[in-house]
């Protein structure tokens, strides 16, 4: 089958760069665009196709610059505006499209039009936001306490789903609705290939009714935007929705409906971790469980709705320790997680780190801590009556595992920064670091490159993007298995426990494989067979 050229999302390979952990240039202990454009090299060598890098604008970092002052410009920690355009030309000479976080459900507090709203009720920008004169429910914000703040001066108090520094905008205004396309298409002329919709489901929120995610007018706005904006611009898009099912993901990315191009959903994580402190206690649980969730997701037509494939990103455990059963297998575990992530229908994104398999940290006391979700909540857990200790424990489970630097060799600072970093090095530097992977043929960092090469030239690629899904082995305690059809039909079978189990596919040869030795699949050792 040609190339379809209206589907080439479908053919990123996209890699998370969360930009303050990613490497310094200046050594101010913060990473920084002008340390991307330094690492441009190493990305290409990966075979990514885009990057998709965390917010970079200007903002007071309450929640690592999710919360926006000013949307047109770079916050000086991370440059200038200059070097975001370096940036775009420097990546595309080397085939890959950049990819922004739009963060549009709600500004910084520091951000003019609430600045001005606070002004008065009569201010053009105070119906930017959500206001109520009176507390309407007990809707909690998703980082703990409520989601009302009362501001003196106005006698009203203004929703906000997250922290109180990041009020929510208000969607039913279409003046705010266009103040949000000019700015996309402004990034799209600059040469912007896209954007990653932070928490997207929430836009067409009613609170006064306790509607958070998916409001009725939601796919309205998406709609609108896809109309004004990204259809006209062929921009890229993927939505952040935690609690999109098979059915909601459907309403947003079938191309007849012209929303977005695919969602992140988060069963794989949330389905295990039903409440938000659950999430900073690991739970283990079996493949079949995991299989159920991730197969679910890909039983669908492919043309009539899009996958994002992930086991990460900065809001998540990395995945080599939430799915870890024993340490010893960490690198095996990484690579048959990619060869999933690469070989099942939808667009792979890894987040970084991932490539060469990093860890947790040890976290030691509470002010290595940085991320607000941890630090509200170790007041909750003590307001709740947890001694310090377990308060502690039970937050240091939390973001900022997952937000540590790129170790990028075996000195100081793992090669991140010359000078005190913001957050903590993860010790395993002296052994576990992109230096040291570079010259390991067997390493992870160089099995990812494998791993991408025969996703994109292996030979299979239609039929990853075309084929119709089927499970296999659904009895199995150990397999994860499935068969993709269409022009290069293939079977993918993967042992996903710590057991050395029997292959029951015998009479073949894999065209790529790891750990599947004879008729045997080592921990985590899986095969794909062409048809
Ligand atoms: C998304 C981001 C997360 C942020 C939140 C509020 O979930 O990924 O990091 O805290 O939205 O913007």
């Amino acid at each position: 089958m040609p190339l379809d050229k209206d589907s080439l999302y479908k053919y990123q390979i996209v890699y998370q760069i969360y930009p303050r952990s990613f490497k310094d240039s200046d050594g101010d202990g913060i990473g920084d665009i002008k340390g991307i454009i330094s690492k441009l090299d190493y990305l290409a060598s990966l075979g990514i196709t885009a990057l998709w890098l965390s917010p970079i604008f200007k903002s007071p970092m309450k929640d690592g610059g999710y919360d926006i002052s000013d949307y047109y410009h770079v916050d000086p920690m991370f440059g200038k505006d200059e070097d975001l355009f370096e940036l775009i030309k420097e990546a595309r000479d080397r085939g890959i499209n950049i990819i922004l976080d739009l963060v549009v459900n709600h500004t910084s507090d520091q951000h003019m039009w609430f600045q001005e709203a606070l002004k008065g009720k009569d201010n053009p920008y105070h119906d930017y936001y959500v206001w109520f004169d009176e507390i309407p429910n007990d809707l909690g914000s998703t980082f703990g306490g409520s989601a009302y703040e009362y501001v003196e001066s106005l006698g009203q108090y203004y929703l906000h789903l997250f922290a109180k520094q990041q009020p929510d905008l208000n969607w039913k205004n279409p003046k705010l609705r266009e103040e949000i396309y000019k700015m996309m298409a402004y990034w799209l002329d600059k040469g912007v290939y896209g954007f990653r919709m932070d928490v997207i489901e929430n836009l067409g929120k009613i609170p006064e009714q306790g509607i958070t995610v998916n409001g009725p007018h939601l796919h309205e706005y998406i709609h609108e935007m896809a109309k004004r904006v990204l259809t006209p611009h062929k921009a890229f898009s993927v939505g952040e929705c935690w609690c999109a099912d098979n059915t909601t993901r459907t309403l947003y990315t079938d191309p007849q409906r012209e929303e977005l191009n695919m969602v992140f959903q988060f069963g794989w994580f949330s389905q295990f971790n039903n409440t938000r402190f659950q999430k900073f206690e690991p739970r283990r649980f079996t493949v079949k469980e995991v299989r159920q969730v991730l197969f679910d997701q890909q039983i669908t037509e492919p043309r009539k709705s899009w996958n994002a494939n992930f086991f990460g990103n900065h809001d998540l455990p990395r995945s080599v320790i939430y799915f870890q059963e024993d340490p010893k297998y960490r690198d095996d575990l990484a690579k048959m997680l990619i060869s999933i992530n690469l070989l099942m229908g939808g667009t792979p994104y890894i987040y970084q780190g991932e490539e060469i398999a990093m860890g947790h940290p040890k976290w030691n006391s509470l002010d290595e801590l940085r991320d607000v979700e941890e630090l509200q909540h170790y007041e909750i857990f003590k307001g709740m009556g947890e001694n310090s200790e377990k308060a502690f424990a039970l937050v240091s489970h939390g973001r900022d595992n997952s937000r540590t630097p790129i170790l990028w060799n075996d000195q100081d600072n793992a090669g991140f920064t010359s000078n005190k970093p913001w957050i903590k090095v993860n010790e395993e530097y002296k052994t576990r670091n992109v230096k040291a992977q570079e010259s390991d043929p067997d390493s992870t960092l160089n099995f990812y490159r494998s791993a991408i090469r025969f996703r994109k030239y292996g030979g299979f690629l239609e039929s990853i993007i075309n084929g119709m899904f089927t499970p296999l082995y659904e009895e199995s305690e150990t397999l994860f298995a499935f068969h993709k059809d269409g022009d290069s039909p293939y079977t993918y079978i993967a042992n996903w426990s710590i057991k050395e189990v029997d292959n029951p596919i015998v009479d073949k040869s894999p065209v790529f494989s790891h750990g599947a030795i004879g008729n045997k699949l080592l921990p985590y050792g899986f095969a794909l067979y062409k048809d």
